[in-house]
């Protein structure tokens, strides 16, 4: 496969000539990687105005997905969040605020794109477990509940999926469901861009998603904040003709194209040997999972290249593990109260695993560690998510918030998800979870 973006850079580079232009290093190397970095000069293209090297590579990636459409994102999955909002709220013909029905999961780009676009949003609760702030499993009777309940017709069902902690939605289920009420599914699949290329492939434009984003840079071997917007060949054609507009809405008139030559090199690398070696790291993973709970750790069912211990249910506080881990110069990726996560792909070494491996067999499981299980209630929403985050507002302690009206949201990053959302009087519940996750403060309406 041909890497039309690189070859251009490569070509500019070498020739060496005078860079009267931006940017303002001008090749010169301070970091090392100047001389690639260049901005949208003749032959370059432009991504918002794509018709040269820059629509060549992506038509190459739309082609690997399998995909109608698939467009780059140099500002990570956040960008292309509230790009597929926005496309689902233009298309939607109903008559007041259009409504998004979504798995409460979301990351926090999810509720800026409702403050921006003044979305309703009607939020799935996991009705089944006890709170956990990455997880929200939906059944497709709930979904179908849900929408049979609504009084208008929503302009999207979006999900989370795979969340933080490699959990996964069953999408085909959904996506029949939500298809039978007339709405577009929207995946929010950051986690996911590897799943297109597993011996059974699972990615949500598979498995009958409208549209979705990746974050590249999560599981492939791309620059930070590379990322993919895609939308399916079943999808109606309002979102492939509008997507680039969408995109253009929420980006930056200068994107890297450092990250842009990154994704299109991630072209040539999955087109020749990624799936082999996606597919041996996948069993590499999955080896690994199994010695541990030969070893007596719990082990959580997550996609396949995450490795979630279930920390606390091992007798240990999930960040004190990391902190443990990071003594041993191993660092994960995430890690709460109750679980440690670790993500592998295909670049890590072998001595990766065998230092997790090691690591896991010498340290001995304890009891569960005894904990007040924690529900959340439903925060009321007393105003909209846009009224709030364009509201005044003032920080105090989490621990005073109750009864309170959140203003922008409160998360702890990763893993970005809100306890509660803008514009919800914070309740007793939302109170003892934000202590539970570390979240100090919080933003509240005066
Ligand atoms: C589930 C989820 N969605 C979206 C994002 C945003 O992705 P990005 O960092 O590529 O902007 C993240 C980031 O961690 C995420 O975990």
């Amino acid at each position: 496969m041909d890497t039309p973006i690189y070859n251009y850079v490569q070509k500019y580079a070498a020739g060496n000539g005078a860079r009267l232009h931006m940017p303002g290093h001008k090749g010169a190397e301070i970091l090392g990687c100047e001389r690639l970095d260049i901005t949208e000069i003749a032959g370059a293209d432009s991504l918002y105005e794509a018709d040269g090297i820059i629509a060549e590579s992506e038509k190459n990636a739309a082609s690997l997905f399998g995909t109608a459409k698939t467009l780059f994102s140099a500002e990570g999955s956040t960008q292309c969040v509230k790009a597929m909002l926005y496309l689902a709220v233009t298309a939607a013909e109903s008559e007041g605020k259009p409504i998004v029905v979504a798995a409460r999961n979301v990351h926090k780009s999810f509720v800026q794109a409702a403050a921006l676009l003044d979305f309703e949003v009607v939020w799935l609760w996991d009705e089944n477990k006890e709170f956990s702030l990455c997880r929200c499993e939906i059944t497709p009777e709930q979904l179908e509940r849900t929408l049979k309940g609504l009084d208008r017709k929503p302009a999207a069902v979006y999900l989370t999926s795979p969340d933080y902690l490699g959990g996964t939605a069953d999408i085909k289920a959904l996506a029949e469901v939500a298809h039978k009420f007339s709405a577009p599914l929207l995946v929010d699949n950051a986690h996911g861009a590897y799943l297109a290329f597993l011996d059974e492939p699972c990615h949500p434009m598979r498995l009958g998603a409208d549209i979705c984003c990746d974050s590249a840079h999560k599981t492939l071997p791309v620059l930070t904040g590379g990322a993919y917007l895609h939308i399916s060949e079943k999808a109606a054609p309002y979102f492939a003709v509008n997507a680039r507009g969408a995109m253009e809405l929420f980006g930056s008139t200068s994107p890297s194209y450092l990250i842009l030559q990154s994704l299109d090199l991630a072209n040539k690398y999955i087109a020749e040997s990624y799936p082999q070696k996606l597919n041996r790291c996948v069993d590499k993973v999955s080896r690994l999972k199994e010695q541990l709970k030969k070893a007596g750790w719990s082990v959580y069912d997550s996609d396949p290249l995450k490795l979630t211990v279930e920390a606390a249910k091992s007798g240990y506080d999930g960040r004190e593990l990391a902190e443990f881990l990071r003594g041993n110069g191993i660092e994960c990726e995430y890690a709460d109260p109750d679980f440690t996560v670790f993500m592998f792909t295909p670049e890590n070494k072998e001595s990766d695993f065998c230092y997790l491996a090691e690591f896991f067999s010498k340290t001995s499981v304890r009891q569960a560690v005894k904990k007040d299980i924690l529900y959340m209630k439903p925060p009321e929403q007393v105003m909209s998510i846009r009224k709030a985050v364009f509201s005044k507002s003032e920080k105090i302690k989490s621990e005073n918030a109750a009864g309170r009206v959140l203003g922008r949201t409160a998360v702890s990053c990763p893993p970005a998800v809100p306890v509660a959302v803008s514009g919800e009087k914070i309740n007793e519940d939302a109170v003892k979870i934000f202590k539970r996750y570390g979240i100090k403060y919080a933003d509240v309406l005066l």
